[in-house]
Order: structure tokens, then sequence, then C-alpha cells
């Protein structure tokens, strides 16, 4: 019989630990997989105890993801090498601006035969000025395959068992029914594409569009005004990814990483969120993030930041508004009550005739 593929989540926040209550239940009762499953946890200390301590022992996650149980084959580890040295499948799952460091500090250390799966969502800049995606840098740092999962999955949902969906972009198909084993349950249904950097695309690009929405709630706009926000946020994020990934396929936009997401998020996410408050409070996004937050952490601004640097390189911000308006607001070089006279003359808004 084959050796039991043995998992570590790295990574503990609000995702991070919805997705080891997941992981947890199918390690637990698929032959194929050890039971344990190892979680680096990044130290904190709450109410005088050691987080790891406290997962260990209560089995929950209680500055993260409270009221939820988390398996007890789950075992926290503050250690990350430690964590992660005997691991088959590697889930890394850690706000995006951490993942260069921890992979550094992996560098050499891990099976070389391990294979990744990157939650992350978000990118970095490249050298030479281009973006690089999150499952290039940690292949790049590792040398081992990485694929990617992406969806409409809000970790509070997601945790409280609501049935939804994700998008698996895998790079073979063997690992491609693996992960799905892990990662699927009734509640949390598995589509495995092989389209992987249009998934990881999808999932950065949608915090941006979610701090647009947040600034039309935070500014008193309806429905309509979120709707056109996220079709020609929609529009953006397919046109950025046929622009710099030729591959690209536009039926990965219409998987759960795609639209599904989108939605979700300029509904209920956290970029959202704290961007509506920064119309209404006028405060500044980083006050707002601990203020609102509790230790978790935003993308979006970040991510329009990167993808700002990019397109400003290249001379194209002008065929993205929606994606400029939101770093020009974030960046307060634009107030955001000038956001929709940002996308009023959208290059989408244009006579559309078939050549039939
Ligand atoms: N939360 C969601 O609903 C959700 C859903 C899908 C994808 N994601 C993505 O998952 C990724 C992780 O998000 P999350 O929600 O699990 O995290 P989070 O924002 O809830 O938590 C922050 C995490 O970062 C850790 N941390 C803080 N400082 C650190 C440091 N200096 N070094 C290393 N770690 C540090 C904290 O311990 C905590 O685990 C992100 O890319 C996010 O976009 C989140």
């Amino acid at each position: 019989m084959a050796e039991k593929k043995k998992v570590c989540i790295v990574g503990s926040g609000n995702w991070g630990s919805a997705i080891a209550k997941i992981v947890g239940y199918n390690a637990a009762r698929l032959d194929i997989f050890d039971s344990r499953v190892t979680m680096y946890v990044y130290e904190e200390i709450i109410n005088g105890r050691k987080l790891t301590e406290i997962i260990n022992e209560d089995h929950e996650n209680i500055k993260y993801l409270p009221g939820h149980k988390i398996p007890s084959n789950v075992v926290a580890i503050p250690d990350l090498v430690e964590s992660s040295k005997d691991a088959d499948i590697l889930i890394f799952v850690v706000p995006h601006q951490f993942i260069k460091n921890q992979c550094e500090a992996l560098c050499g250390k891990i099976k070389p035969t391990a294979v990744g799966l990157s939650l992350i969502k978000g990118f970095d800049r490249a050298e030479g000025g281009g973006i690089d995606l999150i499952s290039h840098i940690i292949q790049r740092y590792l040398n081992i395959e990485v694929n990617v999962l992406m969806g409409a999955n809000l970790a509070g949902e997601v945790a409280d068992e609501k049935f939804c969906e994700t998008t698996i972009g895998c790079r073979s198909k063997e690992w491609g029914s693996i992960l799905k084993n892990l990662i699927e349950t009734d509640n949390f249904k598995v589509v495995v594409i092989d389209d992987v950097d249009t998934v990881e695309v999808c999932g950065a690009l949608k915090n941006i569009v979610a701090c647009g929405a947040g600034f039309a709630d935070g500014l008193g706009y309806g429905d309509n005004t979120k709707s056109a926000i996220i079709r020609l946020g929609l529009m953006e994020m397919i046109k950025f990814a046929q622009t710099f990934y030729k591959s690209s396929q536009l039926g990965t936009f219409y998987e759960s990483c795609g639209v599904a997401d989108l939605i979700t998020t300029c509904y209920g996410g956290r970029n959202r969120k704290v961007s509506e408050a920064f119309v209404k409070t006028g405060k500044c996004i980083e006050d707002l993030e601990k203020e609102i937050l509790n230790g978790q952490k935003l993308q979006g601004p970040i991510t329009a930041e990167e993808v700002n640097h990019m397109l400003k390189i290249k001379n194209m911000e002008n065929e993205f508004p929606l994606f400029t308006a939101v770093y020009k607001i974030c960046h307060g070089d634009l107030k955001p009550q000038l956001f929709i006279d940002e996308i009023r003359n959208h290059p989408e808004h244009i006579v559309k005739f078939s050549n039939l």
C-alpha cells in the first residue's frame, strides 16, 4: 500500500482555521491521508495563553475563528520548519505579505516531492516592474509543484458548513483528484480545472473590485450601482488576465473563483466593509484595518497598488479605470466622492454589434 500522505497547513488565520476544519475532517476519515494534520501557527499570547496551546487543548482558534471547533487531529505548531518538514501536501494560507519570508525559512527544509496548494489571494511585485503570482513565488523558492484554490468562500460561512463551491486550479490530473478528496465535503463542493494562473488572478483582482463596492456603499449608492461596479470590475479582470496571461480561458470566470467569488466579496467581504467605513468615517485604511478586523489583514488596497505599479509602467492605467480609481482613493490621490465619475466614461460603455 502507498504511504499515507501527510498534510501541513501553513497559516491559521480566519481562512486557515476554517480550512483546517475541513482538512482535519477528511484526513481523519480517508485512508490515503495520515490523520495527523500539522498547522503552522504564528504564535500570539491571548489572555495570557499561547495561541498554539489554546488550539491544541481547547481545539478552537479563539482569535481568528471563534465559536468553531477544529478537529483534534489538527496539531498547532509554532515552528514553521517543524510543522512542514514531513509534509507531502503543503497548504499555504497566510496573508500574502508574509509568504516570501516564510518561503525563505522553508527553503531546502521540506520534502522535495511535496506538492503545494495555495489559498492565498494577492500578488507580489516582480523585479523589473511586473507582478508575480504567489504560487509562482512559492514554486520558485521551494522548487515544488504549486496548485491553487480560490472561490466564493467567506471563511465564517464555510466554517458554519453552509453549502458553497470552490475551484482548484491544478497542474496535474493525479494531484487534482487527491486534492479534491482532501478538500471536498457535502457542503464544500470542488471543481478542478487546469487554467491555474487565471484561477489565481481572479482571487487577487476581485479584492480590488470589492473596495470599489465598499466605496459605493459608503457613498450611499444602491444595488444597481453595485451591480455596475461588479460588471465593470469583471470586465477589467478578464481584460487583465487576457492581456498578461495569454493562455487564460474565459470559462474560468464562470467558475466559483470568478464571478461567484466577485459577487460574494462585493457584498460580504472584509475589503468591502473597511472601504465603506473609509468613506463614512474619513479614517485611514490602516487604522480601520486595526479597528475593524481584529488582526485579520486587508488585501484589496495592497493588490490595487501592485496592479497599478504594473499598469503605470505599461501606460495602461486608462484602460482599467476602476482598478486605477480604487488605487488612487486608497493611496489618497483621489477623493472617494469622485469614484463614480472615474468609471462614468468606462471604455466598456461603447456600441457593440456582432459582425453577423
Ligand atoms: N478569510 C476569508 O474569508 C478568506 C477566504 C478565502 C481566501 N482568503 C485568503 O487566505 C489568506 C489568509 O487569510 P486568513 O483569513 O486566513 O488570515 P487573517 O487575515 O484572518 O489572519 C492573519 C494571519 O496572519 C498571521 N500573522 C500576523 N502577523 C504575522 C507575521 N508577522 N508573520 C506571519 N504571520 C502573521 C496571524 O497569526 C493570522 O494567522 C489571504 O490571502 C486571504 O485573502 C481568506
